[in-house]
């Protein structure tokens, strides 16, 4: 297929601007410049995955902090790694993240193909092609939800999505230039995330609106989406287990929802449950409240219990955690948020 005068004219107008807009971020060179180091562009696009730029950044200056190449990650005890991860969300990422630092380790270096890439725990087929282009400065075509966006507008893709994506891709495909394909592929994120955006697009201080087949014509209503399925509502509860300034917490199994994280005690929330199960100890149980929490394919209402006094021999495995450093203990968001409620409610009843 030869090249169209929109296909160069795209990458030209939109590194033009990138030049000139470009988003200074902490794992980011500057346009034009020398890649930087492939682990902070590892990192940071593991951390990216699913999560805003604003939440990641104190986690990626954290991260660069305490393991500051790729070697020191993959020397880290694994629960240190899951413990700095959470509040990110999506464990399993933090857990291969540990496996692939120790497979790159192993092997000398990154691969620097994004084939070799996707052989890496955690690398799937946009992270690897992500790497390749803004470590390497490989061609590469970078399909995430800003540029899926920006590209179903400049071509007025009207299939829905997810059937879209063929389409969109071919379009990515013929406009992604040959050099600097990293810095084309994050001058798409950047144009997605601040003029491309899903309500209100800046139509008026978009580079490429002069060649843009959707402006005009209520760019907003573009990819067409799917309507969004309701997510099931699962019931369970969480135990806070006081004594002697101390928090009982176990270590989840390392297969299943937060796997290998700290946390309460539960009763394991199934799909079946319906948030009665049994204290793991009995006592005088108070009720603290209710916690709800959004994971990717179900909600939870997870009814928080709390009890003062136990048995210094727990049943079980755990470890007695002092409840005035329970931020440091590496909790994830759902239970943080359970254990803010039964110190709330323990305060309450003093
Ligand atoms: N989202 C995923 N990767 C990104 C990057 N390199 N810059 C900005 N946003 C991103």
């Amino acid at each position: 297929m030869t090249a169209t005068r929109t296909d160069t004219l795209i990458p030209a107008k939109l590194l033009a601007w990138y030049d000139r807009h470009a988003r200074a971020l902490p794992w980011r060179a500057p346009p034009g410049q020398t890649a930087p180091d492939a682990y902070r562009v590892w990192l940071s696009e593991i951390m990216l995955q699913q999560t805003t730029v604003a939440a990641v950044k104190p986690y990626f200056a954290a991260f660069m902090q305490r393991w500051p190449d790729v070697e020191a990650l993959a020397a880290a005890p694994e629960a240190d790694v899951m413990a700095a991860w959470a509040g990110l969300g999506y464990y399993s990422r933090a857990r291969n993240l540990v496996k692939a630092a120790r497979a790159v380790t192993r092997r000398g270096g990154f691969p620097d193909s994004e084939e070799g890439l996707r052989d890496l725990p955690g690398v799937g087929a946009y992270t690897a092609a992500a790497i390749a282009a803004i470590a390497f400065g490989r061609r590469a075509v970078v399909v995430d939800a800003n540029v899926e966006r920006v590209v179903a507008r400049l071509f007025a893709i009207e299939e829905p999505l997810p059937g879209a994506r063929k389409a969109i891709r071919e379009g990515a495909d013929r406009i992604t230039p040959e050099q600097r394909s990293g810095d084309f592929a994050q001058a798409m994120m950047d144009l997605g995330s601040r003029i491309c955006t899903p309500r209100a697009p800046s139509c008026d201080a978009c580079p490429l609106a002069g060649e843009c087949a959707a402006r005009g014509h209520t760019p907003e209503r573009l990819p067409v989406k799917a309507p969004k399925k309701t997510k099931p509502v699962r019931q369970g509860r969480a135990f806070w287990i006081e004594r002697e300034g101390c928090v009982w917490l176990v270590q989840r199994a390392s297969s299943g929802m937060l796997g290998g994280m700290r946390a309460l005690p539960d009763d394991g929330w199934s799909a079946a449950g319906d948030g009665s199960g049994e204290p793991p100890v009995s006592g005088a149980w108070e009720e603290a409240g209710v916690v709800r929490h959004a994971f990717t394919h179900f909600a939870i209402e997870l009814g928080v219990l709390r009890c003062d006094g136990a048995p210094a021999n727990m049943p079980g495995e755990g470890e007695w955690w002092p409840v005035d450093r329970i931020e440091d203990a590496g909790l994830p968001t759902l239970f943080a948020k359970a254990s803010r409620l039964a110190r709330a409610a323990g305060e309450r009843l003093l």
